[in-house]
């Protein structure tokens, strides 16, 4: 069992979630996940590693409640355990040497892209971020994400926040204006596949979070197969990170809604059947 040891609600549906995991909390790298189940009947639900403290054991993951199980997972509170938190799965990012880095987070995906803004800066990288989300309303991890970068930009689709628009054409202007030698981008796939297109005619390495269907999470159930420069790759233990210029994101996109009728009507019933 792995006890919740804090919870913070980000916004109306984000939830961060931390947990005494002391084993994993010492191996654990940015860009790594694990999967959760939160009973015997639950099912596994990969969650991105988005913090860590190796000293005192915990980890932290920060989950958007948009089906069954993370909204059972975020109705847990403080002192409430889940009997499986398996990692840390996937292989961790490769951040290769970079001197000027931009990472990208899209909504809940600032959660994830936060452990790598944080891991470059530490390392003396000059990190700007950008972040995007729909309203002011659901803006997350801002203090935390100014904390580790030398820039910070937010954009807003409403413009009820920070820059109307899209993180693309803050990202476009940055690219004319200065060089960089990477880009990490983690959020929804059309952000991903628009950010890769945004940074490809720049020669810039983009390194994207992929976000498949996973059952297994170690290469056994291939549910996770993605198109990587016409390669196929199983994003639980080849990624989730793959460099963004090879990416099929279209195909990508196509898998991940085989299975929405079967996740609506789950969602409905509202039990574990
Ligand atoms: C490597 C990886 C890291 C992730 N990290 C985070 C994170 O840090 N925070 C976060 O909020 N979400 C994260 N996700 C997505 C999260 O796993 C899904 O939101 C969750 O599984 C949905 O389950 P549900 O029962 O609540 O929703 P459902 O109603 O079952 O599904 C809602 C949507 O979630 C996706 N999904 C469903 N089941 C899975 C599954 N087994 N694997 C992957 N996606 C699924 C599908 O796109 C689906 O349409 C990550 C996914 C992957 C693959
Ligand atoms: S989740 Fe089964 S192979 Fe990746």
């Amino acid at each position: 069992m792995f006890k919740i040891v804090d919870k913070k609600q980000l916004n109306s549906s984000v939830t961060s979630l931390t947990f005494d995991a002391p084993f994993i909390a010492k191996k654990v790298k940015p860009g790594q996940f694990v999967i959760i189940r939160i009973d015997e009947k639950g099912e596994r639900i990969p969650l991105t590693v988005s913090d860590f403290n190796s000293d005192n054991g915990t980890l932290t993951v920060v989950v958007q409640a948009i089906g069954f199980t993370t909204k059972k997972l975020t109705a847990l509170n403080v002192g409430d355990s889940v009997l499986d938190l398996v990692g840390p799965l996937g292989l961790p990012t490769e951040f290769g040497a970079p001197k000027k880095a931009i990472v990208i987070g899209g909504g809940v995906g600032c959660a994830i892209a936060y452990p790598q803004a944080k891991y470059l800066h530490s390392i003396g990288v000059d990190v700007t971020v950008i972040a995007g989300f729909r309203s002011k309303d659901i803006v997350i991890l801002e203090d935390e994400m100014k904390a580790v970068s030398n820039a910070y930009f937010v954009t807003t689709d409403d413009g009820s926040y920070g820059r109307k628009g899209l993180v693309t054409e803050v990202l476009s202007e940055l690219l004319n204006k200065g060089s960089y030698d990477l880009v990490i981008a983690i959020g929804p796939v059309p952000m991903m596949k628009f950010v890769s297109l945004t940074t490809k005619p720049f020669g810039t390495k983009t390194i994207v979070s992929l976000n498949p269907i996973m059952i297994d999470g170690t290469g056994m159930c291939g549910g996770c197969r993605v198109n990587v420069g016409g390669e196929t790759k199983f994003a639980c233990v080849d990624g989730p990170d793959f460099d963004g210029h090879l990416v099929d994101f279209d195909e990508l996109m196509r898998r991940n809604s085989f299975y929405k009728q079967e996740e609506t009507h789950k969602c409905r019933l509202g039990d574990n059947k």
